[in-house]
């Protein structure tokens, strides 16, 4: 199989790999460079806890081909937290107990991010439909939405890092 070199930013850091021609963006993500945290639910493009943001979108790590990604700054979970100090997206969740088993979190997570990125101050609304491809098992979406809600509040509209 075709091996090929990729180059792309990771929460700010370099990264240069190689992947078979044909491989998605998570696999190369959790395999290639040791980032565990965009999880594999479906695989098809329905759960969304996948999710990561390429150069300020979500996107669907299992359905992106690893090898468009070249020079892009891709973005994940892992990447939130600046060091000790949770970004206000977790704390919310952690505060409003938002994640149960915690798979969807991820996920949920990036796409909230993108949101508040473009839209400090969203709608609830606005924030069920950048959601809507989320899928959660266990929390009936309301505390995950109050989450997201509540982080936006604190943040007091400034632009999330
Ligand atoms: S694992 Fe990608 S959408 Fe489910
Ligand atoms: S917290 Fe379990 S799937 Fe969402």
């Amino acid at each position: 199989m075709t091996r090929k070199p990729l180059q792309f930013q990771l929460n700010g850091s370099g990264k240069a790999i190689f992947v078979e021609e044909g491989q998605n963006l998570l696999e190369a993500l959790r395999r290639g460079v040791g980032d565990l945290s965009p999880k594999y639910g479906c695989g098809q493009g329905t759960c969304g806890t996948c999710t990561v943001l390429i150069d300020g979108e979500p996107h669907l790590s299992c359905l992106t081909l690893a090898e468009t990604v070249e020079n892009c700054a891709i973005e994940t979970t892992a990447g939130l937290a600046m060091g000790p100090q949770l970004h206000p997206l977790q704390q919310a969740f952690m505060d409003g107990f938002a994640a149960q088993c915690g798979y969807c979190t991820p996920g949920m997570l990036m796409a909230a991010k993108a949101l508040l990125d473009r839209n400090p101050s969203p709608t609830r609304e606005e924030v069920v439909e950048a959601i809507s491809g989320n899928i959660c098992r266990c929390t009936g979406y309301e505390p995950i939405i109050a989450a997201i809600l509540a982080a936006a509040a604190s943040g007091g509209g400034r632009r999330y890092a």
